[in-house]
């Protein structure tokens, strides 16, 4: 029977098996344009409710018509039937791609039972531009004298035939640009081209514009500004990449009705003026001059005598395709109040400390400016506080024209709660200004929810902590003279980010950056794209090229990023290893400065062994990459050094007579138990150390960054679960609760921003202290990552009740489907609500709740085999296949 209905479903084409294919994504993206990858990268998501849903194999069809893709012919790849269960990260194995092409693909599996899926949807995907002579368009700047004064450029064209049948645009430009057509903006994405190592590359971008022209006359328009490239980055006073001149690059394609294809590209026909943005920077904020419109510029049959010819420009770095999330506007914020401390001084409390820009409704006599400024935190006298944000003025100036606008700025961004308007001719209304979130477009994948506000409250400034400062790059901070890719908050920070958003294409974008800044001694940046902060990376820092890999891989399974950066990471460690000295890897000299160390910490733990405590770290995640990669010999070299590593650091740095690390703080403790420096035999001894520690300190954290990753993972890791749940209860200074407690909307920079000095380094949204949500996600949802099935093919579900917790929520967006978690204590018993998407598993870990509880489902005790779904691996763990569960522990 089941193989009369195998042979019918195959031969109509149709489904006989209930398993549905979905969600088709290439290179991690629903149909994008621009892939610039050889063999790009395929996964589906199956959609099948049963108990124990799989496949079993699947075919893939590529092809470079949709009608031969319908008649199930794919001229570029047909993958066969391929036995196997990987349905993501499924490389292209075709015919080679051509530049710009258009492709389009289809998948179908078998599923657990062998049964046969019917067709997915079609889904496509366009190349980008693949060699540099298939740019034909010439980069064009502005004139020299005044480099970074944003501009207007232009070209009209025409564009014979009745009808166009399709169009793009690839694009890019240094500074940013804004692309038009016809008088519209091009796309939703932001501040583009983003942040790269512009000495080495630049990112294009690909639009779809067939929409925008018409036959006939078209204008193309571009507006630049300065942005990462030109307008200075960093505190000491402005580091650039370059002084200017702005300068784009365009290309256009089009193909009309009637089969002409037709390329348009920027030139020295182009031509060029000054736009009315008078004033941009990144910091500092930009100035419009509404009286130096030009109306029509970007339309057809504009005047343009009066403006310059473009010059002819050039750029010699690597010019990729686009690979990371643009940055969009996300969410709009409505004030929650408006004052005016001050006569003519209006302050708007957007009552989130949030990150963009502040749209408003600017009404005004010709020549009248109004001036935004942005800040954080108020004065006493309800006054905007700028001191925290530097040399940063964060100011945004409007010059009127006389007629009503709604205006927003372009080219800067700013970090902010509250903004203060002056200028006006009368009290403006609260919804006159309106607050534009912008952020990555990563989506956010995951939810968490428990019945402890105060830990919903933590989440919550720690998923803004994230919005804000996921900007093209992980930044520090979002609102002072620095919003630079610091290594070590993002390494931190990574796995409680990887909840939030799925990074995959973000991290690995970040990684070029610093691959692209790495020294031929092997030494990296502190900051990635490398600027302003100069010579080797510190330790904790450096170690993000190793540290950011090996997370993404765990939490997305996708190698590539292994693959492509292990010779960055090996010149690292081999790096470290070739400065250490008898293994012990110390930055700078010895008893002088080492390094940030356990940076912003209320009890500073000794800099020094840091160092070492590190390199046996990547060296140990080196170790386990290179087996993932196949390189059996480099994997047992670098776990021999880690191991070697360890003995080294414990011997240096352990006092036999005090029992304990040089300082005795948590972190000193922390780092060698979460990196397993010390030895077995003494575990118990470090972790009585710690606790002790702890207990002292009433239950707080006295950790800066490097150790606040760890401080309630080992806790809970080593038996400790409740003072780790007494920990981020604390409301008190030093804690994530005090935060909260004293009104924060995100995370802050230092436990104590609101006492620290209120000018210098004190950013109220900066993510790093945010890392605790990790252990969130780990022991409170119980959601973990298991290392050898990663990317969630195989989930440990491991939830662990703690004090008063009685129910957390989580829900978790894989690349496989929704994993959702959903448990609380009832009546002495943990009633658990599970899905586990199609193609994965889950290996339960259930609380020791009581003696001799049991785990069940509908009275059955999942033990003894009766569940379905559920079975016992090898090892004796509960496996949940795919499906939705409601277990009862009691
Ligand atoms: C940044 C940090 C960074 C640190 C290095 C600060 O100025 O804001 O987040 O990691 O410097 O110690």
């Amino acid at each position: 029977m089941l193989l009369i209905a195998g042979a019918w479903a195959s031969s109509c084409d149709m489904a006989s098996s209930p398993a549905a294919v979905k969600d088709l994504m290439c290179e991690g993206q629903e149909s994008p344009l621009g892939i610039d990858r050889e063999q790009p990268r395929f996964q589906w998501k199956i959609s099948d409710a049963r108990r124990g849903a799989a496949q079993t194999a699947y075919r893939l069809l590529v092809a470079s018509d949709p009608a031969l893709l319908a008649a199930g012919r794919g001229d570029l790849w047909d993958s066969g039937k391929v036995e196997s269960d990987q349905s993501v990260h499924v490389e292209y194995r075709g015919k080679p791609l051509e530049s710009g092409a258009f492709y389009c693909w289809k998948v179908k599996i078998w599923d657990q039972g062998g049964e046969e899926s019917g067709w997915s949807e079609p889904a496509f995907w366009e190349m980008g531009l693949l060699a540099p002579g298939d740019w034909k368009a010439q980069w064009i700047a502005r004139s020299a004298d005044r480099p970074g004064r944003a501009v207007w450029m232009r070209k009209e064209i025409s564009i014979p035939g009745s009808a166009i049948s399709r169009a793009r645009l690839f694009v890019t430009g240094l500074g940013s640009y804004q692309f038009r057509i016809n008088g519209e903006k091009v796309g939703n994405d932001l501040l583009t081209p983003g942040w790269t190592d512009f000495r080495k590359r630049v990112e294009y971008q690909v639009y779809d514009v067939t929409d925008f022209l018409q036959p006939g006359g078209n204008a193309l328009g571009v507006e630049l500004g300065n942005m990462w490239w030109s307008g200075g980055l960093g505190w000491r006073g402005g580091v650039k990449y370059a002084e200017g001149p702005l300068k784009c690059l365009a290309q256009l394609q089009v193909e009309t009705g009637e089969g002409s294809s037709l390329l348009f590209v920027t030139d020295t026909t182009w031509k060029w003026h000054e736009s009315a943005i008078v004033y941009d920077h990144i910091y500092h904020g930009e100035t419009y001059d509404a009286n130096l419109e030009q109306p029509g510029w970007d339309d057809p049959g504009f005047d343009d005598s009066a403006w310059a010819f473009a010059l002819a420009a050039s750029y010699e770095g690597e010019l990729t395709g686009p690979r990371f999330p643009a940055l969009r506007r996300q969410l709009e914020i409505t004030p929650v109040n408006l004052t005016e401390p001050q006569p003519g001084e209006y302050v708007f409390d957007l009552g989130q400390n949030m990150v963009g820009w502040a749209r408003f409704l600017a009404e005004g006599d010709p020549g009248d400016t109004i001036r935004f400024r942005f800040s954080e935190l108020l004065h006493d006298d309800g006054t905007i506080a700028q001191e925290n944000l530097r040399t940063a003025r964060a100011t945004d100036l409007y010059i009127s024209n006389g007629e009503p606008r709604l205006w927003e700025p372009r080219f800067t961004y700013h970090g902010f709660r509250y903004v203060q308007v002056s200028g006006l001719r009368k009290k403006p209304a609260q919804t006159d200004l309106t607050g534009v979130v912008i952020h990555t477009s990563d989506p956010f994948i995951g939810r968490l929810e428990t019945s402890n506000q105060l830990i919903n409250a933590i989440y919550r400034n720690i998923t803004w902590g994230q919005r804000g400062n996921f900007f093209t790059v992980p930044t520090d901070c979002p609102q002072r003279d620095e919003r630079l890719g610091w290594m070590g908050d993002a390494q931190i920070f990574a796995p409680t980010a990887n909840f939030n958003m799925n990074l995959n294409r973000f991290w690995a974008k970040w990684m070029t950056d610093i691959a692209d800044g790495q020294h031929e001694e092997g030494w990296v940046h502190d900051v990635n794209p490398a600027i302003v902060v100069e010579g080797p990376s510190k330790p904790g820092w450096g170690d993000a090229c190793v540290i950011i890999p090996w997370h993404t891989y765990q939490y997305f399974g996708d190698t590539r990023i292994l693959e492509e950066f292990y010779p960055v990471m090996k010149k690292w460690v081999d790096y470290m290893q070739g400065k250490s000295e008898n293994l012990i890897y110390i930055w700078g000299q010895q008893g002088a400065w080492n390094g940030y160390g356990d940076w912003i910490a209320v009890e500073p733990t000794p800099s020094e062994p840091i160092g070492t405590a590190y390199f046996c770290y990547t060296a140990r995640l080196l170790s386990k990459m290179a087996a993932i990669l196949g390189n059996p010999s480099d994997s047992a070299r670098y776990a021999g050094l880690a191991g070697a590593i360890a003995a080294a650091y414990h011997r240096k740095y352990w006092n036999p007579q005090t029992q304990n690390y040089p300082g005795a703080t948590q972190t000193a403790n922390l780092l060698p138990l979460a990196f397993h420096i010390t030895p077995e035999s003494l575990r118990e001894q470090v972790v009585a150390n710690l606790v002790t520690n702890v207990k002292e300190k009433d239950n707080h954290p006295t950790t800066g960054f490097l150790g606040t990753g760890y401080i309630l993972p080992v806790l809970t890791a080593t038996g400790n679960h409740e003072l780790a749940y007494e920990m981020i209860n604390q409301v008190t200074y030093p804690s994530w609760g005090y935060m909260v407690e004293k009104g924060a909307t995100s995370i802050w920079e230092l436990w104590n921003s609101d006492t620290e000095r209120p000018e210098g380094m004190n950013s109220r949204n900066h993510f790093a202290l945010g890392c605790v949500g990790e252990w969130m996600w780990n022991s409170l949802a119980g959601i973990n990552i298991c290392e050898e099935q990663p990317g969630f093919k195989r989930v440990i579900i491991r939830p662990q009740p703690a004090g008063n917790l009685a129910w957390v929520k989580a829900e978790y967006e894989t690349n496989y489907g929704k994993l959702a978690v959903d448990w609380k204590l009832e009546g002495g018993k943990l009633l658990l609500n599970l899905v586990v998407p199609a193609n994965t598993q889950a290996v339960i870990v259930p609380p020791l709740l009581k003696p001799g509880a049991v785990l069940k489902e509908n009275g059955k005790p999942v033990s003894r085999g009766e569940v379905k779904g559920v079975s016992s691996d090898a090892q004796g763990h509960i496996v949940a296949a795919a499906g939705s569960y409601r277990f009862v522990l009691d």
